[in-house]
């Protein structure tokens, strides 16, 4: 019904890189032939935005030409927008059995056929090029540098042709039944008679600036899709399972059911601050959000990112190119002088009026068993987080 009414994907319609059928059994006939690439942790949850049109218009891993545009001027070679490259980087002895114009099998590291590539490009990992601009700095302590530092030498461009994105091991983290596609939430909000759509990006448990956050969002549009980050992330970063739990509890007891929806988004995480968040909002248009939360330091780690740098980036780019909205958020934080939820703003600062607790306070507070203040996390989440820090510690 409502379907027309939804934004329009990037580039202008889904991609569909998933086989099936008579296609999928010739691929995997072919693919039996072909040299395999075995993919890392990153490159599979890549592989699944391709296929699934997360990453549309993307049809496969980026080619020299898109390389070089998107690490240069945030675009594809064809002028479209896209801030990161999508990249299939192989080692030396990998490269060696491939050829431009030949296909390859990608495999899962459990060995399970994931999917087939036709090789259009084969060339050298530029990371001169791609780490000073995607990530604004070449500190390998920066856990996005490392990652792509680590990275083979040579990157194959083409497109892909996905058999499943389900590894034959099992996948303890998969979250099935949140585990949407593009169009399965699209098809959602059109049932839900949804079109105005903000979505919101998280790596962490579920915090009252969150909550605030998605409460804001949620009084401008018709509802909110609370779409936390469960690929890969760097070590230290709280399980997706246990964040899984924290944002159901929230949900279940602070927030109304019939305006929210919770659904997982597969991509790792690139620590890639301002970038990211163009990345972000450009995926959240592709599931059907209007609009995009965009909050402090978005995608940041460290300081490597000015507070706001996430936010105005988005003012490099025409409003018919990016068309989702970014809901841009100054630091929230609770008041007690106001009893609530305050910004710069919208409540004038007072000394020590704020509830600011750092990270490392937070963990250590839930490692004793210690529920954060109320006015910094609902008790209800905080009790989810104290059983994984003491069942971790138990186990360590
Ligand atoms: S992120 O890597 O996904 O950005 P996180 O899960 O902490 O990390 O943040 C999710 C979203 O909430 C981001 O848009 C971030 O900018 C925003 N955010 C987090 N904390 C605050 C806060 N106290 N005030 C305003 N925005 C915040």
């Amino acid at each position: 019904m409502a379907q027309s009414t939804l934004i329009s994907p990037h580039g202008g319609s889904l991609v569909d890189r998933m086989a099936s059928g008579a296609d999928a059994d010739a691929l995997r006939q072919k693919a039996a032939d072909s040299p395999k690439i075995e993919l890392s942790a990153k490159q599979v949850c890549d592989l699944e935005m391709i296929a699934t049109g997360a990453f549309s218009p993307l049809e496969g891993f980026v080619g020299p030409d898109d390389f070089t545009s998107i690490c240069r001027d945030m675009r594809l070679s064809d002028g479209t927008v896209w801030p990161i490259p999508i990249t299939l980087a192989v080692d030396d002895e990998t490269k060696a059995t491939l050829s431009e114009g030949g296909m390859a099998a990608l495999h899962h590291p459990d060995g399970t056929l994931l999917a087939v590539i036709d090789i259009e490009s084969i060339y050298a990992h530029d990371k001169k090029l791609e780490i000073p601009n995607v990530f604004g700095t070449e500190d390998e302590a920066h856990p996005g540098v490392k990652a792509v530092m680590d990275e083979g030498e040579w990157l194959v461009g083409g497109p892909v042709r996905v058999l499943t994105t389900e590894p034959e091991s099992g996948d303890a983290e998969r979250f099935e039944t949140y585990r949407l596609s593009p169009a399965q939430t699209r098809e959602a909000f059109s049932k839900l008679g949804w079109s105005r759509v903000a979505a919101f990006q998280t790596r962490n448990p579920i915090h009252r600036a969150h909550e605030y956050l998605c409460k804001c969002a949620q009084e401008i549009c018709d509802g909110i899709l609370i779409h936390p980050l469960v690929g890969e992330t760097k070590p230290g970063d709280i399980p997706a399972d246990v964040r899984m739990k924290c944002y159901e509890t929230i949900i279940e007891h602070y927030f109304v059911a019939d305006c929210t929806m919770l659904s997982v988004m597969p991509a790792a995480m690139r620590y890639a601050g301002p970038r990211e968040a163009v990345l972000h909002a450009l995926i959240r248009q592709n599931y059907g959000a209007s609009h995009f939360i965009v909050g402090r330091d978005h995608a940041g780690v460290g300081d490597y990112y000015g507070t706001y740098d996430a936010q105005l980036i988005f003012n490099q780019f025409g409003r018919d190119e990016i068309l989702v909205e970014p809901l841009r958020f100054e630091h929230a934080a609770w008041s007690h002088r106001a009893q609530g939820m305050v910004s710069a703003k919208t409540f004038p600062k007072i000394k020590d009026d704020q509830v600011f607790l750092s990270g490392t306070k937070v963990r250590e507070m839930l490692s004793k068993g210690e529920r954060p203040p109320g006015e910094f996390s609902r008790p209800e989440v905080a009790d989810v987080l104290i059983e994984w820090a003491s069942s971790t510690a138990a186990t360590a």
